[in-house]
């Protein structure tokens, strides 16, 4: 028995849409012949390719083996064979396709952010709410190794009371006038839905609240560092987006310890780390830091005892005292594992547990570090109730 979800992919031109979910997540789940569910029988997905522009999409879907594609976003919502929309647009154009698509009974799984406006991100989950649809949104950094170890070693209480997280997220993002960006522009405009703190503090919440715990308020300042920038045709345009976000996060754990967080992101800064993203937690009784991928530890009972002397050169080799945590199963491409809890959860009629609410959660922290940088001043995160 094969039980078959057509996939209504929108925006699988883009970076994420394209490399993420289609060639790393739904073409390797179809070609390894599907998800096997529960009972023993096999769940398929069917792709349909959506785009504006018809010679790109329908070149992809050639290229991909694919039969279905379509320009017609609309077409595909109200197509009654269409089981779940999938949307990895830009970000502006997000709250009207996915309200459409609750709204005409489809299952919906998003990029993250779900909307620009926080109340726009709270209306999807009510629309969820009333449509009884299964909402998934990508919280794929959770999927990580790095932090599946990471949220391993917390799980087992490796670190005694947590005390505090800190993180570095960034790379040089290129200007675009000499060597092209590897980034799109409109990552750079805030009139077109970009920025660092709207990208990134999303992301951030998630993460705190899947390794610490809830966010209670934030301070943040953010700037734009790069005032000009060259787009895709090679022409000079305004950053009006902030490129970097230094964020302090007040946070409390589950068992009420208070956590300071503290997430420096930078479009503009030269990455002397082993990755792209790096989170420390420090704890009583350990402490480790996480990449993507890896995750190394140092218990208190390892722990040295460094003496500060600026009369003599460091000797101490610092970073082989901890120890390599491994991952001790094979962790699967961290958006492919997601999709597939997600399309499990929607044969199973489940809500998905990175929902619609969890994202507006993102969208609230990304307005409020926002608004705490441009008021100056610290600011409570109130909690969102539907
Ligand atoms: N989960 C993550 O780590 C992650 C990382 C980067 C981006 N994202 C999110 O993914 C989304 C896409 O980002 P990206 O970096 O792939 O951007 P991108 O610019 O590469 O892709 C955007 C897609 O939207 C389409 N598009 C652009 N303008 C359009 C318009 N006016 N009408 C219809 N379609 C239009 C493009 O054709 C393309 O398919 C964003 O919402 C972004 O926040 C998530």
């Amino acid at each position: 028995m094969t039980r078959t979800l057509r996939i209504a992919m929108n925006g699988i031109t883009g970076r994420m849409g394209y490399r993420q979910h289609l060639l790393r997540s739904i073409l390797p789940i179809r070609d390894q012949g599907g998800l096997t569910l529960p009972d023993g029988s096999t769940l398929q997905v069917e792709p349909v390719l959506i785009g504006r522009n018809a010679e790109k999409v329908q070149a992809l879907a050639k290229k991909h083996d694919v039969e279905h594609w379509s320009t017609d976003l609309d077409a595909e919502i109200a197509n009654p064979a269409t089981d779940i929309v999938f949307d990895a647009s830009m970000t502006s154009l997000r709250y009207a396709t996915l309200a459409k698509a609750m709204r005409a009974g489809k299952h919906i799984y998003t990029e993250k952010p779900t909307a620009e406006t926080l109340a726009e991100a709270i209306d999807l989950a009510r629309i969820r709410q009333e449509t009884g649809v299964t909402a998934g949104v990508v919280h794929d950094k959770l999927y990580l190794p790095g932090l599946v170890k990471l949220r391993r070693l917390v799980d087992e209480g490796f670190f005694g009371r947590i005390i505090s997280l800190r993180g570095e997220f960034g790379y040089w993002v290129w200007e675009g006038d000499v060597q092209s960006a590897q980034r799109p522009s409109w990552n750079y405009r805030k009139e077109d839905g970009g920025g660092m703190t709207t990208d990134m503090f999303c992301h951030w919440n998630y993460v705190l609240e899947g390794i610490i715990g809830r966010v209670d308020t934030v301070s943040s300042q953010t700037i734009t560092h790069i005032p000009t920038r060259w787009d895709e045709q090679g022409k000079a345009y305004e950053a009006t987006a902030d490129d970097a976000a230094y964020g302090i996060f007040q946070m409390t754990t589950p068992g009420g310890d208070p956590v300071i967080a503290q997430i420096n992101s930078s479009w503009a800064v030269r990455v002397h780390r082993d990755e792209l993203v790096e989170f420390q937690v420090d704890g009583t009784e350990g402490s480790a830091v996480a990449g993507l991928f890896g995750c190394v530890a140092q218990p208190r009972s390892a722990t040295p005892k460094p003496v500060w002397n600026p009369d003599l050169p460091t000797t101490e080799p610092f970073r082989d005292q901890w120890i390599d945590i491994p991952a001790n199963a094979e962790l699967a491409n961290g958006f492919k594992a997601q999709w597939e809890e997600f399309l499990l959860d929607v044969v199973a009629g489940k809500e998905h547990r990175f929902d619609l609410l969890s994202a507006a959660r993102g969208v609230q922290l990304a307005e409020l570090g926002l608004a705490s940088s441009e008021q100056g001043r610290r600011l409570d995160v109130p909690e969102i109730t539907l």
